[in-house]
């Protein structure tokens, strides 16, 4: 039966695919011997053995690296387009893996170092047989206490604290679903996905330190109960873990027979085993919403054995994470990055993980490299914003201490060139090997990479596929764009991969809509050649083969290497009454990349007056729909919105005026006057120097 897509982009403004990119092209830096020398991919074979002509069955080399209860029959099931099957037949446990086979080796080894943010706490390492007691007790806890199986699903709410990942390889060991909400978003946020995926347990914590402040974490859950309850979900019970022993962080009030102490229930469990539940290679291990075109976030619902076998394959060649090394990853586990590449990853490999609580420049811009010196991290990885944040707050900071690290990752959004080139000079002592990792949350594992030891860096470039991936650029008409045109295009993955997530979770028509349908020519075809998979992001390939990535083309503004929808920040702000219209684009920032800008258009009759309290009113809401990432740079009141006269709302032109971006031609929209008037109001009575402004930001909203 032929499925019928929804069409897309039945109105294309202006794309990515019709910018002519003008680089500078940037030198090659090369690794040292050194690197090579130690490198767990040195052998340049790796290209001709994951080529075209050994899909899929090259993708063995990754799950081979992982310990199966039952071997596959089937590497890749296509029959099912889009919808992938890996290594079909398989039976695996993520928890095993990640914990109880390094016990033989590795058991005195820590697998996890957490660093407090207060400096007077000392840092607590946590051997692998240790995390292995734990995860144990927790296991038996929630299969005891919260009646909790396979296939289950359970919401986290939780900061960075080594609980987390024992919560998380506690559900898996179970086959229990696990949905981390980042730790930042507000008690609403939590909620909805809870609600969204069905969670009957929450677990959470009375709070954390951030900033050198202790907070209230306790108030979020109260918060999301209540909002999943009103979405339709029941939290039947929910599980405190206690940042101090002894302590309530928390001011708010328990509720009888809902909310429990963790620690008051866990002697019961004391040395329990809990045997890991050998799952389906297929059965989902975890879900993580994500901010996509539409106002509802989406859960990406990962595999267990293809997830597995694929970040691991990542840590292992891209990371080059070997037992000895002692790795840090600065991200939060809220955040694919932290699932695939602080618990994951690392630990199959028996890696020495590092968990950091709080702010990289709490109490000063030296705190990042002090803990770097104490624990001796050899592998650094972290984002663009992080970099530049630590960059403008202590240039010279990482000189005064003494780590050294091997290899540093960067990751979640474009890094310019001399920001690359602090990291390497600076940050990296001009000894470490730099990778700049393209990939989404929806991927799993990395899509655009160097192979460390392999291919040179260049600032700015992502690289090529990673091993066993087939990058391409594809203009509007679904044409090749060609490597050293100069041309931008929608970046695509031309194949299946065991990283990629199995579909969105409760909604398998919007997961073949939002990634597939705008290339797929004919959905009938069962062969994986047809379906291209979309990511959203507009990229240049140069003649090397590098791709440089260029930004969303879609409405998802990347804030800190965060993802936000427009849709979303744009229906909190349609919550406070006196708001008729909203509309959110993305500002350049210096540190965070992006940040939004609200525009708002009131109901008749609203008077100046009352102006600075609606503006406070949805700078509130959005803080408590979403949570403090999403607070906008400004939020502007015009008089009406530029729309085109089938009334689509240009957020491109608002984007352009928020830049002093050209607005290109608007005599087509129905309402070009209001252009000049909302100029003024954005950018003064004076006319602004114009730029072309980041590419991104010209194709900003054109797919939708
Ligand atoms: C979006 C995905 C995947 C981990 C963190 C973000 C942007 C990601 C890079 C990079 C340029 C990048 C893309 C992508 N992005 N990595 N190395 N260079 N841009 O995951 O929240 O799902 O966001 O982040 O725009 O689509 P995410």
């Amino acid at each position: 039966m032929a499925r019928t897509l929804p069409k897309q982009n039945a109105v294309v403004e202006t794309s990515a695919a019709q910018i002519a990119v003008h680089w500078r092209e940037e030198e090659y830096y090369y690794p040292s011997a050194k690197f090579v020398g130690q490198s767990n991919l040195s052998d340049p074979d790796i290209n001709e053995r994951f080529s075209e002509k050994n899909f899929p069955e090259c993708f063995r080399e990754y799950a081979d690296l992982l310990s199966w209860d039952k071997y596959w029959d089937t590497t890749l099931d296509t029959s099912d387009p889009p919808f992938w099957k890996w290594f079909v037949g398989g039976k695996i446990n993520a928890s095993y893996n990640c914990v109880d086979r390094h016990l033989d080796k590795y058991k005195n080894k820590a697998a996890i170092i957490f660093v407090p943010e207060p400096e007077s706490e000392a840092p607590v390492s946590l051997t692998y047989r240790e995390l292995y007691v734990r995860v144990n007790e927790f296991a038996a806890l929630l299969r005891d206490f919260c009646g909790l199986k396979s296939g289950d699903r359970v919401t986290i709410h939780m900061p960075m604290i080594p609980e987390l990942p024992v919560t998380m390889l506690a559900c898996a060991r179970l086959g229990v679903i696990h949905s981390v909400v980042f730790g930042g978003f507000s008690g609403e946020a939590c909620g909805l996905r809870a609600a969204d995926s069905g969670s009957k347990v929450l677990i959470t914590m009375d709070g954390y330190y951030r900033n050198g402040k202790l907070l209230d974490h306790k108030a979020a859950a109260d918060i999301a109960i209540e909002t999943a309850k009103q979405a339709g979900t029941v939290v039947e019970k929910a599980l405190f873990w206690r940042r101090h022993a002894d302590q309530n962080a928390s001011t708010s009030p328990f509720v009888e027979g809902r909310d429990f102490w963790v620690d008051e229930i866990l002697p019961r469990y004391s040395g329990e085993i809990v045997p890991p539940v050998p799952m389906d290679a297929e059965a989902p291990l975890f879900l993580m919403y994500t901010s996509g075109s539409t106002g509802k976030p989406k859960g990406c619902q990962h595999r267990t054995g293809g997830y597995l076998a694929y970040v691991t394959g990542c840590s292992k060649y891209i990371q080059d994470i070997h037992p000895e090394d002692v790795y840090w990853c600065m991200a939060d586990i809220g955040w694919i990055t932290g699932h695939s590449f602080i618990v994951y990853g690392p630990l199959a490999l028996a890696a020495t993980s590092v968990i950091y609580e709080g702010v990289p420049t709490y109490p000063d811009a030296g705190r990042v490299w002090r803990i770097a010196e104490r624990l001796d991290v050899n592998i650094f990885h972290t984002s663009p914003t992080a970099i530049r944040m630590l960059r403008k707050s202590g240039h010279d900071e990482p000189t005064k201490y003494n780590y050294h690290f091997k290899h540093m990752t960067t990751v979640g959004e474009p890094i310019e060139p001399e920001v690359w080139r602090w990291y390497y000079e600076t940050v990296g002592k001009g000894e470490a090997v730099i990778v700049d990792t393209w990939w989404q949350t929806e991927n799993g594992g990395f899509l655009c990479t160097t192979k460390p030891a392999l291919d040179p860096m260049k600032p700015g470039s992502a690289g090529p596929g990673m091993p066993g991936i087939y990058p391409t650029i594809l203009d509007e008409m679904g044409e090749e764009v060609h490597a050293g045109s100069g041309k931008a295009g929608n970046i695509c993955i031309r194949n299946p991969w065991p990283g990629i997530m199995q579909t969105i979770w409760g909604d398998r028509d919007r997961f073949v809509t939002q990634y597939y349908a705008k290339y797929c020519k004919d959905t009938n075809s069962k062969n994986w050649q047809d379906w291209p998979y979309f990511a959203a992001d507009g990229a240049v390939q140069a003649v090397d083969g590098y791709f440089r990535i260029l930004g969303r083309v879609d409405d998802v503004i990347n804030v800190a290497g965060h993802r936000l929808g427009t849709k979303e920040i744009e229906s909190a702000c349609l919550t406070v009454p006196e708001v008729a219209e909203a509309a959110v684009v993305p500002v350049v920032d210096e540190i965070k990349g992006r940040v939004p800008e609200v525009y708002i258009v009131l109901q008749p009759d609203i008077l100046p007056p009352q102006h600075q309290e609606i503006l406070a009113k949805v700078n509130h809401v959005i803080e408590t729909m979403i949570g403090k990432i999403a607070r906008p740079r400004r939020i502007l009141i015009v008089p009406d919105m530029p729309k085109t006269r089938s009334g689509k709302l240009m957020r491109r032109i608002l984007a352009a005026l928020s830049n002093n971006m050209n607005t290109g031609d608007i005599t087509t929209l129905a309402n070009p006057d209001v252009v000049e008037s909302v100029r003024v109001m954005v950018q003064g009575k004076e006319v602004v120097a114009l730029t072309d402004g980041p590419e991104d930001l010209k194709a900003f909203g054109s797919v939708d």
